[in-house]
């Protein structure tokens, strides 16, 4: 059978040393270990096996019982004295020739083993033997890295640029994972009088290129992913990474963790990794809490812009995919987004709010881009799950903004423009009072360009039907000084049509 390459080298990252006065059984041991995938090194002299083990390194020893001029427990014996670590698997020719329990307790002799023309038990112990070596390397990658941060601890305090401490903290879990990719994707605290929508992004190995290539790696369902991972503050698992959310001591998510999986056995690192991130988090928090940390000069703020700007590129592309998913609904988040403006003016809202209502309106829909093209483009009615399928969007676009902090405002509307004001809606099925006005403004002009647009399943209704359903649904679908404010505002449908196009003109 043709081993995997992954296998081999991943057993080959581990020495066996054989130690037998017998060069028959040497060579024979040798050739299973090796066929097995391991790389050995023979021995025939107990006395140089002593010295070659205080000169070189090595995981684990396969040693005869019986030899000349020294006994295989002297020969441990002798190990133990510089090296507790070295896992020792004692060979023995008969049953009653090997050495006495106490013997192999007080040396701490990992295993014995009856010499045997099957090698079905040698493997067997020595499997087991390399896995709990590697269990043991974990740990101590664990506790150097937890040393690190600890270490790490009083340099926070000191004028470091959050940009160096953030790259520490990659170096340091990364042998966790036996990786050599990682970022950081977070919110900017110190920035937090400025702007508080600013997320820092820091990336060693293939993500030190920066925010370019993270943004060109990130599709949607990755910022679907990351954007669940901190809604969520649960760790998301897939064949080649993993995400990890920074959720500091008051249970605030503040960012994640991405890190590529190595080759290996990482189980143990992975789990491992989730309490380093919980570290790391408090850390990071601190560093921005305390508001020493010298932002300005670093070169973070620089690539700021960048990411906001490319975020920003990407997210827009992903809604023009939505609006072109399915011909009934193009230009639906465009004429969404004007009517809320408009709306928002008229009720003079302040400038803030409206820009929140304006973008909420443009990317409303955008976890639409999570549901499948059949679905959206089916001419019968829906089943229940399929009904469930297609009200996920809410939820998936949340996710898909929540990945970084420029739209934290947003993700609330996006979430909740299904809900209703007598708590039918979804997908959280919240009450009026929990429903914020910017939220109530897309949901009623939203229900209009729907009712206005032809579907599927049916055509469009009209406007004096779509007027009166909102009529109809004010108070409880819809706010009522929304759906009045707007009813004014379409008065005049055509010179209202009119004002639509030459805003989108000037777009
Ligand atoms: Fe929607």
């Amino acid at each position: 059978m043709r081993r995997s390459k992954r296998v081999d080298s991943v057993k080959s990252e581990y020495k066996i040393i054989i130690v037998d006065d017998d060069q028959g059984i040497l060579d024979s041991l040798s050739s299973v270990l090796n066929r097995q995938g391991y790389l050995t090194t023979q021995i025939t002299n107990p006395l140089e096996a002593i010295e070659r083990v205080k000169n070189e390194h090595f995981d684990l020893m396969v040693l005869d019982y019986l030899m000349s001029p020294i006994h295989g427990d002297t020969v441990v014996e002798e190990i133990r004295k510089f090296n507790s670590e070295l896992y020792i698997l004692l060979l023995t020719g008969y049953k009653d020739l090997a050495p006495p329990l106490e013997t192999i307790r007080k040396l701490a002799i990992q295993g014995y083993c009856e010499k045997s023309d099957r090698f079905d038990q040698f493997i067997l112990l020595i499997e087991s033997g390399i896995k709990s070596i590697s269990q043991r390397r974990t740990i101590q990658k664990f506790s150097d890295g937890l040393t690190k941060i600890l270490q790490s601890v009083p340099n926070i305090y000191q004028l470091q640029p959050i940009g160096s401490i953030l790259e520490q903290i990659l170096r340091d879990l990364l042998p966790l994972l036996n990786s050599q990719n990682a970022f950081i994707l977070m919110d900017n605290y110190a920035e937090l009088s400025v702007d508080s929508n600013q997320s820092i992004f820091k990336g060693i190995g293939k993500y030190s290129d920066g925010v370019s290539h993270f943004i060109d790696y990130l599709g949607h369902e990755m910022m679907e992913q990351i954007g669940n991972a901190r809604v969520n503050k649960n760790s998301l698992r897939f064949s080649d990474g993993i995400i990890i959310p920074l959720v500091n001591e008051y249970g605030n998510s503040i960012g994640v963790i991405f890190a590529e999986i190595g080759q290996g056995d990482i189980e143990g690192g992975v789990k491992l990794l989730k309490l380093y991130c919980s570290i790391a988090a408090s850390s990071i928090n601190n560093a921005f809490l305390h508001s020493l940390v010298n932002e300005k000069n670093d070169e973070l703020s620089k690539t700021y812009g960048m990411l906001r700007e490319r975020y920003m590129d990407t997210i827009e592309a992903l809604r023009l995919v939505v609006d072109a998913k399915d011909i009934y609904t193009r230009g639906h988040s465009d004429r969404v987004s004007y009517y809320a403006l408009r709306v928002s003016e008229k009720l003079e809202l302040s400038d803030m709010i409206t820009e929140k209502i304006r973008i909420g309106g443009l990317f409303h829909d955008i976890g639409k881009i999570g549901t499948s093209d059949d679905l959206l483009s089916k001419k019968e009615k829906l089943t229940n799950n399929e009904y469930d399928e297609i009200k996920m969007h809410t939820i998936r676009g949340a996710h898909i903004l929540s990945a970084v902090a420029m739209f934290n405002d947003i993700v609330p509307i996006i979430r909740s423009h299904h809900e209703r004001l007598d708590g039918t809606g979804y997908p959280d099925g919240l009450k009026a009072e929990k429903i914020s006005m910017e939220t109530r403004i897309i949901s009623v002009v939203d229900a209009f360009d729907a009712m206005m647009s032809d579907r599927q399943y049916r055509e469009k209704l009209g406007l004096e039907t779509a007027r009166k359903q909102l009529k109809d649904g004010a108070g409880t679908q819809f706010d009522s000084s929304v759906v009045e404010v707007f009813l004014e505002l379409t008065q005049d449908f055509d010179k209202f049509t009119v004002e639509l196009d030459k805003y989108l003109e000037e777009k």
